[in-house]
C-alpha cells in the first residue's frame, strides 16, 4: 500500500532580484512547476516591491507567492513597515516570519515573531514560522530548548484552529548559506521533536507542514525530504536559479509517495 504525503517547497529570495531577472525566474518556475504532481506545493517569497510583478506572472498558475516578513501592526505610523493586508492586496498567500536573519539583524524577539504570526493569520496569509539554533547552541546541547521555546512562544498565542494554519520551518542558523546542510538524521531528529510539540497543541496541529531549510540543494534535497517528519524545504540560494529550484521541487515529487 502506498501512502500519499504532501510536500511543500518554498523559495526565500531574501534581498535578491531585479525586474528583468525576476521575470525570467518566475516564468521558468511557473512553467516547470506546471508539470509537478498535485501533492507538491510550490511557493516563492519575494522582496515586497516585486509583489505586483510576481502576481502578474504567477496568477492563475499553481505557484503561490508571498513575502519574507510582515509588520506586527495592521496600519499606522510605522515608517518602512509592510502590513499583512497590503501583501494580501497583491494576491499573496504566504509570509515568512521569524527568519533567523530578522531575529539576529533586527533583534526580533520570540514574542514579536508570535505577534507577526497573528497578524499574518488575521490577514489570511499562511505564516511560515522559522525556528533554529546557532552553532554555539547546538554545541552546548540546547537545540531542543531553543527551537522548542521559539515554537512555543508562537503556539501559546494561537488557538488550535489558528495553529493548524501555520507552516513551521526548521532552519539551523549554522546551515544557512554555508553550504553545510544538516544531515538528514540531524534534521529528522529536530523535526520529530517539533512534531511532538505541535501534536501537544492539539490533534489538528499535528500535521502542519514542517519544512527544513539550510543549504538545501538539488543533490541533497531528496535524502532530506525522505525523512518521515520533513515535509519539504525552505530554499534560499538555490531558489534564485530556476533549474536548481525546480530540481528541488522534483525531489519533493519523488518523495511525496512512499510505499
Ligand atoms: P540557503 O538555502 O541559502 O542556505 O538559505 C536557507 C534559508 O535561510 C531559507 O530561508
Amino acid at each position: 500500500m502506498s501512502k500519499q504525503r504532501a510536500k511543500l517547497v518554498i523559495g526565500n529570495w531574501k534581498m535578491h532580484g531585479r525586474l528583468a531577472e525576476n521575470a525570467a525566474l518566475l516564468q521558468a518556475v511557473a512553467q516547470g512547476a506546471a508539470g509537478l504532481p498535485a501533492e507538491v506545493g510550490v511557493g516563492v517569497c519575494v522582496p515586497s516591491p516585486y509583489l505586483a510583478q510576481t502576481q502578474s506572472l504567477l496568477e492563475g498558475g499553481r505557484v503561490l507567492w508571498g513575502v519574507q516578513d510582515v509588520s506586527a501592526f495592521t496600519h499606522g505610523a510605522y515608517t518602512g513597515e509592510v502590513a499583512a493586508p497590503m501583501v494580501v492586496d497583491f494576491g499573496a498567500s504566504l509570509s515568512i516570519v521569524g527568519h533567523s536573519e530578522r531575529r539576529a539583524y533586527h533583534r526580533e524577539s520570540a514574542e514579536l515573531v508570535a505577534v507577526k504570526t497573528q497578524r499574518a493569520l488575521e490577514a489570511g496569509l499562511t505564516p511560515v514560522v522559522c525556528v533554529g539554533e546557532t552553532l554555539e547552541e547546538r554545541e552546548a546541547g540546547s537545540t531542543e530548548q531553543v527551537v522548542g521555546d521559539q515554537l512555543d512562544a508562537v503556539l501559546v498565542k494561537l488557538s488550535e484552529a489558528e495553529a493548524a494554519r501555520i507552516v513551521v520551518a526548521y532552519e539551523p542558523v549554522w546551515a544557512i548559506g554555508t553550504g553545510q546542510s544538516a544531515t538528514s538524521d540531524q534534521a529528522q531528529a529536530v523535526h520529530a521533536f517539533l512534531r511532538s510539540r505541535l501534536t501537544a497543541k492539539g490533534a489538528a496541529v499535528a500535521d502542519v507542514p514542517l519544512l527544513y531549510g539550510g543549504s538545501v540543494k538539488p543533490d541533497n534535497a531528496e535524502e532530506l525530504f525522505r525523512q518521515p517528519d520533513i515535509d519539504g524545504g525552505l530554499i534560499g540560494g538555490a531558489s534564485l536559479k530556476a533549474q536548481d529550484f525546480l530540481a528541488i521541487c522534483k525531489a519533493a515529487a519523488a518523495t511525496s509517495v512512499v510505499s
